[in-house]
């Protein structure tokens, strides 16, 4: 349809990286990118942490699940959502400092849309990226490497590098079941979920070589059986946010 459409449409994680480094010109074009995201009321209530040292990637790639390519990528970017430039704009303004579960929100928000930003700009220059959830494995770990300082906590990472690897497009659920009209429409997601189990059970057959036959449905019910990174509320709030 058109090259943005492309794009959006060719992506895929990337996993395996050549080492060669990000050059300026390109950190700064998709930093720029990054920061033209839409921000709610302009707040822009994230900061974004370039980790370029060797030994601190080395760290965090351990401290994401031993994730190695965190150490491999040419450049490992962290999305930090930011209320401390709030609170010091609020303060240093004479105002007292309110924070709440909306505010916590709306930080989480600006730093996924300043990445998602990031992640286009950089496949735009033929780089790949992949998202780092794993960084909240050890949340405190990830704020002690970088020295995070109250009201910032790492929302994820993210892997930017040259492709050493041509991985497959994964197939997302059928349109019908994420785009319903005029309201809620139960029937077609679930239906829509019914023909995922199925692209997926063959998706990963072919992947594996017939090792692994799994659906959608299955590997979200062996994810979400358990609680998932229970930790975080009480980090959260030993970071200073407060969600009430
Ligand atoms: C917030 C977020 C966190 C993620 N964390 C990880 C991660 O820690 N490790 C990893 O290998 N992939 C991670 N991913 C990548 C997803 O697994 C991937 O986007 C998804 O399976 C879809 O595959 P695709 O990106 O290749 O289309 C993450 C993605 C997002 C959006």
């Amino acid at each position: 349809m058109n090259s943005v459409i492309d794009l959006l449409t060719r992506h895929r994680s990337i996993r395996k990286f050549k080492p060669d480094p990000i050059p300026g010109d390109q950190l700064q074009a998709i930093i720029a990118s990054a920061q033209m995201a839409s921000t709610s009321s302009s707040v822009q209530a994230y900061t974004i942490i370039a980790a370029t040292d060797p030994a601190l990637k080395k760290e965090l790639a351990r401290l994401a699940g031993n994730q190695a390519y965190v150490e491999q990528c040419g450049l490992f970017l962290v999305f930090c959502a930011d209320l401390n430039r709030l609170r010091k704009a609020t303060e240093q303004s004479g105002e007292v400092f309110h924070q709440n579960t909306e505010s916590f929100l709306v930080a989480s928000m600006d730093a996924a849309l300043a990445a998602q930003n990031a992640a286009i700009a950089a496949e735009s220059l033929g780089l790949g990226i992949c998202y780092i959830g794993g960084i909240r494995n050890n949340p405190d770990g990830v704020a002690e490497a970088l020295k995070l300082p109250e009201l910032v906590y790492p929302v994820f990472g993210m892997c930017v590098g040259v492709p050493d690897q041509e991985p497959s497009l994964r197939p997302r659920l059928p349109q019908t079941a994420v785009l319903h009209e005029n309201g809620y429409q139960s029937d077609r997601s679930d239906e829509g979920v019914r023909r995922y189990d199925e692209t997926t059970r063959k998706y990963y057959e072919e992947r594996t070589g017939g090792k692994q036959s799994i659906t959608w449905s299955r590997s979200m019910a062996d994810k979400y059986r358990q609680p998932v990174r229970a930790h975080l509320k009480p980090f959260l709030e030993k970071q200073g946010f407060r969600l009430e």
